[in-house]
């Protein structure tokens, strides 16, 4: 049984979602000295974002937390469609974190070279043998993809390495991206999804009811701590709620 937390408003959503971050981040901290967080892109997580750097700036050390990136569209860092800037302006700009400890996915010079680039950051974030990334936040859109792993794409169904380059169809923003796969994205203590709005309901829906007709991209992420579904009516439909 999914572990699904249904917010009245979309509010509601990001001030659990922004909690339940730092507390995690923050008992990272307390065991082992630093945390790492990876970073969701699209539009779902900005108001999260923001709590992080407001609510919850003293919640944590923040200097010691590493910032990774779920994907990222092929674009330059100031770009509208940058889940870089993204994150950057929502809260990554206040707060007093190394750049060093920012890990941007940069491929907007260069696909292969950014993939072969960021598999060596993680590699070295990963020399310690039993390293995990402790919080990772994931979306869902409204095909069942997340981050840049898309329905039908040969990374879903036979993953290689952890970091790759994606393709993503033309409904959706900027095509040549970078995405952790999914055995990388299962290398975390802890899952979050944050959903939101009606047009994701029935990709929810199938994943929460999985049936024999394949699973969704977003469906197969299996990390070997927990995973949460943290989502709002809008996105859940007649469920009880959290809030
Ligand atoms: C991206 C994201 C992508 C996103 C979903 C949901 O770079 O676009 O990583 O996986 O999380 O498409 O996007 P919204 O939050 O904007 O609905």
């Amino acid at each position: 049984m999914a572990d699904l937390h249904v917010f009245p408003t979309r509010a509601n959503l990001a001030d659990a979602a922004a909690a339940r971050i730092a507390e995690a981040l923050a008992e990272a901290i307390d065991a082992r000295g630093t945390a790492s967080l990876v970073l969701a892109g699209g539009s779902t997580p900005e108001p999260v974002y923001r709590r992080l750097a407001t609510t919850h700036v003293d919640a944590l050390d923040w200097s010691a937390v590493h910032v990774f990136w779920g994907d990222e569209r092929c674009v330059p860092p100031d770009h509208p469609d940058s889940n870089y800037r993204m994150a950057h302006e929502a809260f990554l700009g206040a707060l007093e974190i190394p750049d060093s400890r920012i890990h941007r996915m940069r491929c907007e010079r260069g696909v292969e070279e950014a993939v072969d680039a960021y598999a060596t950051v993680l590699r070295t974030f990963f020399e310690d043998a039993d390293a995990l990334f402790d919080v990772t936040l994931l979306g869902l859109g409204e095909d069942g993809h997340t981050a840049s792993l898309f329905p039908d794409s040969p990374l879903v169904d036979t993953p290689s390495g952890w970091v790759a380059h994606a393709e993503a169809p033309a409904s959706s923003p900027v095509k040549d991206r970078l995405t952790l796969t999914l055995p990388a994205l299962s290398a975390s203590r802890l899952v979050l999804f944050l959903v939101s709005g009606e047009g994701k309901r029935e990709a929810l829906h199938a994943i929460l009811n999985p049936t024999e007709n394949g699973l969704l991209p977003a469906a197969r992420v299996r990390p070997v701590g927990s995973l949460a579904w943290f989502v709002d009516e809008a996105a859940a439909g007649p469920m009880t709620t959290d809030g």
